[in-house]
């Protein structure tokens, strides 16, 4: 499988890239349209699950992904410290599952950001079956009215997509209600070596995401809650091998046992890059490159 992958590689050689790229805000809105303006369909049988989680999820001996997912989300409601009436951002909000949920088992308000437009209809539509109070938007957080009316903000998987991780603290700060949370979880290297050594594997990978993959150390990370006043609560770190598992046995699975169907939807070459990317990131998780945190600060 490996001379595979490396052979499908040589025959589509990328461009060597720099991470952290500077681009205007419309340019962003553009390259993310290259990897999520696809019909919603392809991301929710790749995703799966209840709550089609374009993230990892938290894995317990014989758990469905339903219930993964869920897992995943219980921590985040923990640590956002979650109580009935509360109103909620979620920047980033892919097709609406994390947010419904969060509301329907926790009986909070929510508000769904994103910068896909094709992905509203979708959470529009499944905020009503689970009969939530929640509502969806498609805008940019740096175009939100900053205002303090929410309790908590949080970010699942999002903000490697930023190139202005400061900015975004920043604007979450002026979002929250005094002593607000914010909780956010990412990759992160584990090492700032590794931002430069960027080799044709994840070249492939940061192409996939039009050149939206600002991965960061953790303290990176660490350093900008500080710098924009908020106090750090709590680093939850989560196995990568939670990551391999949530890819490797549920989103590649779904992707070869729905191929011809998925390959109808966008196209073969799509769906072969897509393969590629996902097999690519469980390679590079296996060379221990990364780590995955969920971070939550208090704003001070
Ligand atoms: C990897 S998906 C994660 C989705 C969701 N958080 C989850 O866990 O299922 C990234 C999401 O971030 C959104 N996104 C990317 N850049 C954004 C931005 N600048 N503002 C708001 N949403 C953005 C994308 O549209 C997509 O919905």
């Amino acid at each position: 499988m490996q001379s595979c992958l490396v052979d499908i590689l040589e025959e589509a050689p990328v461009e060597a890239r720099d991470l952290y790229q500077q681009y205007s805000l419309d340019e962003e809105i553009n390259r993310i349209a290259y990897h999520y303006e696809v019909e919603p369909e392809f991301f929710r049988i790749v995703t799966g699950g209840e709550w089609n989680n374009y993230s990892c999820s938290m894995w317990e001996e014989g758990f469905t992904l339903t219930q993964a997912q869920e897992k995943k989300l219980d921590e985040f409601a923990r640590m956002m410290g979650l109580k009935k009436g509360m109103r909620i951002l979620d920047v980033g909000c892919g097709w609406g599952g994390p947010l419904v949920y969060l509301c329907k088992k926790y009986g909070v308000e929510g508000h769904g950001i994103t910068i896909s437009p094709m992905a509203i209809p979708i959470a529009e539509e499944r905020a009503k079956k689970h009969n939530v109070n929640a509502t969806f938007e498609v805008v940019h957080w740096k175009n939100l009215r900053a205002q303090e009316q929410f309790d908590c903000v949080y970010s699942d998987e999002v903000v490697v997509h930023f190139n202005d991780l400061g900015g975004f603290f920043k604007k979450a700060h002026q979002l929250l209600k005094p002593g607000g949370m914010m909780v956010n979880k990412e990759l992160h290297f584990r090492h700032s070596k590794h931002k430069h050594a960027m080799d044709k594997l994840s070249q492939h990978i940061n192409k996939v995401y039009a050149y939206t993959g600002n991965y960061r150390t953790l303290s990176d990370e660490l350093k900008l809650v500080d710098s924009n006043d908020f106090q750090l609560e709590e680093v939850l770190d989560i196995p990568i091998s939670d990551y391999k598992k949530t890819i490797s046995n549920c989103w590649l699975k779904q992707l070869n046992d729905n191929r011809s169907k998925l390959e109808r939807m966008t196209n073969k070459k799509h769906v072969q890059d897509f393969k590629l990317y996902l097999k690519g990131i469980c390679r590079i998780f296996s060379a221990d490159v990364f780590g995955l945190h969920i971070v939550a600060s208090r704003k001070a």
